[in-house]
């Protein structure tokens, strides 16, 4: 199952081909996370919601699901298998959630276009420059008053990924300072604060509003 580690002037990232291995293998443990995720971020009938780095889609069907018709979810990710799996899923299953193949870092959508944008075990994928320019990007994408939530690794190492999962299997939320908290702080984003689901960590932020 490789990565396929792309180049910096393409896709920028390290982009997961393995689509329906990924959705069949990972999808029951990764799923139990989409509730706990949304509700973070708030996610209720009538929110535009943005799922960053989607993969087959799992937190958009979920957002989908609970925006209701006068909402809408959109899952994004820069592999075109995850994104026809995403698809393939969507239509099977009656979800109203959308899909759109393109980078993080480059997103084709208008300013002001969300109220919502989640992103989940993507920012361990993203170099650290595209890292930043994925933040931004979801500032701009935002609303005013516009919701940001972050979940990934706490860690990078294997060694310490497993000693997580074994023993206490909860990420350390107040775990010395946050690289992505820092990020999202310069890119303007408000109340940025830490937490953990599980063995993810999340940052949450907020747009400020004109005012
Ligand atoms: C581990 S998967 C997570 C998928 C999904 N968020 C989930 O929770 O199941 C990481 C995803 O990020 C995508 N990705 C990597 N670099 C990206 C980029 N620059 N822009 C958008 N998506 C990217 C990969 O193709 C892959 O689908």
């Amino acid at each position: 199952m490789p990565h396929d580690h792309a180049s910096a002037s393409a896709t920028e990232g390290l982009l997961v081909r393995w689509s329906t291995p990924y959705d069949i293998l990972l999808g029951r443990l990764i799923r139990r996370t989409d509730d706990p995720l949304l509700d973070l971020a708030d996610v209720g009938a009538g929110d535009d919601v943005l799922d960053l780095g989607t993969g087959p889609g799992f937190l958009a069907r979920a957002a989908a699901s609970r925006v209701g018709v006068s909402g809408s979810a959109v899952g994004l990710d820069a592999a075109p298998e995850m994104i026809d799996r995403a698809q393939e899923r969507a239509s099977r299953e009656g979800s109203k959630a959308t899909f759109v193949n393109a980078g993080a870092q480059d997103m084709p959508f208008a300013d002001a276009s969300f109220d919502v944008v989640v992103s989940r075990l993507v920012m361990h994928h993203l170099p650290g420059g595209v890292k930043s320019r994925a933040i931004k990007e979801a500032f701009r994408v935002l609303r005013p008053g516009g919701r940001l939530v972050i979940a990934d690794l706490a860690t990078h190492s294997w060694v310490e990924l497993l000693h997580d999962v074994l023993g206490q299997g909860r990420a350390r939320a107040s775990e010395e300072s946050n690289p992505l908290a820092d990020l999202a702080t310069s890119a303007g984003f408000t109340h940025v604060s830490t937490d953990a689901i599980g063995i993810l960590r999340t940052i949450s932020g907020r747009k400020p509003t004109d005012d």
